[in-house]
């Protein structure tokens, strides 16, 4: 029997809102109780852009945040090209066609980890509803975020990168005791001048101890931070975002290189229903 939480569900969904809070992205809120109840972090909705059959594909977009209380699910979507300019032209209180929760999601971290998130352009967006989740679930265990000394090991650091400031996404829901927000830019306009992995990697070399990395972004990014947790011992995991078509694991368009079991040369599996989270060391970078 499958367990309610985890069913898969394919139907439409009332649109709460679809707005602009940065230039080119949208923010676009669902009302899908049965998604949100079941959803992890790191997981997807394969999501049809138009009534029509063009474009036939659906479009993968990660599960930005919920609020399951509500019933409310968020995406926040760059406009890339035809599928998610389609999806700007939607208006509160229409539907549209969703399939999710796919994909397997992030592990949450052990009890009293320090944790790094790491957000390279539009790849942050799955990591909101990470942080949220970890951060839940920190509370939840009780720990008390006034004390300093439970605050230096349960804080949770969130790094950020983006090509200019006014791409950076809001971090306002994030002020709060437990979350360490860093900020990169590449033209240097808002925080670090430099990639995300420059700052990650100088705050490791002033000795911030970190024991676990979650990372998603583009593709250099997630090879930048294998390389760099492998050496430096820290686990964690990335989420890919290969180009999808079926999103459930039929037609092998997302195939992805991971290591075979000796290491030393690569199989393929599916970035859609075998990931699109994969362990840090698993992925296969031609090395
Ligand atoms: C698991 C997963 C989760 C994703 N989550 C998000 C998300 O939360 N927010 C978001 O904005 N985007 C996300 N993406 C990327 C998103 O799916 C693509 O941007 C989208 O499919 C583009 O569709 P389009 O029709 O608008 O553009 P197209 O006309 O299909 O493509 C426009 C441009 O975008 C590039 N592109 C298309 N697909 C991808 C991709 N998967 N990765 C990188 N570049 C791509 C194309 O090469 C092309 O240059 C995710 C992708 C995956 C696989
Ligand atoms: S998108 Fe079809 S197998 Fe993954």
């Amino acid at each position: 029997m499958i367990h309610p939480e985890k069913r898969i569900h394919c139907k439409k969904y009332r649109i709460v809102q679809n707005e602009e809070p940065v230039p080119g992205h949208r923010l676009m809120c669902l009302h899908a109780p049965e998604i949100a109840a079941g959803a992890k972090p790191g997981q997807f909705l394969h999501v049809r852009c138009a009534d029509s059959t063009d474009p036939l594909l659906r479009r993968p977009i990660s599960i930005h945040r919920v609020r399951r209380d509500e019933g409310l699910l968020f995406m926040f979507y760059r406009v890339a090209g035809r599928g998610t300019s389609l999806l700007t032209a939607k208006r509160e209180g229409e539907e549209i066609d969703v399939l999710g929760p796919l994909g397997n999601g992030f592990e949450l971290p052990s009890p009293g980890e320090r944790v790094a998130v790491v957000g390279g352009g539009i790849g942050a967006a799955p990591l909101f509803f990470l942080v949220d989740e970890i951060m839940a679930e920190i509370h939840k265990r009780g720990a008390d975020l006034t004390d300093e000394q439970d605050t230096a090991r349960q804080a949770l650091d969130f790094y950020l990168g983006a090509a200019t400031g006014s791409l950076l996404p809001s971090l306002n829901s994030f002020l709060v005791r437990g979350v360490r927000v860093h900020m990169a830019t590449d033209d240097g306009s808002v925080g670090y001048h430099g990639t995300v992995t420059g700052l990650l990697q100088q705050h490791l070399d002033e000795q911030t101890h970190i024991d676990r990395i979650y990372a998603c972004g583009p593709a250099p990014m997630l090879r930048a931070i294998d390389e760099l947790a492998i050496r430096r011992g820290i686990r964690g995991q990335l989420s890919l975002e290969e180009r999808m078509g079926c999103g459930v694991g039929a037609c092998l368009s997302c195939a992805c290189k991971i290591k075979n079991f000796s290491g030393d040369g690569f199989t393929y599996k599916h970035a859609c229903s075998d990931g699109p989270v994969f362990n840090i060391g698993e992925v296969w970078y031609g090395h």
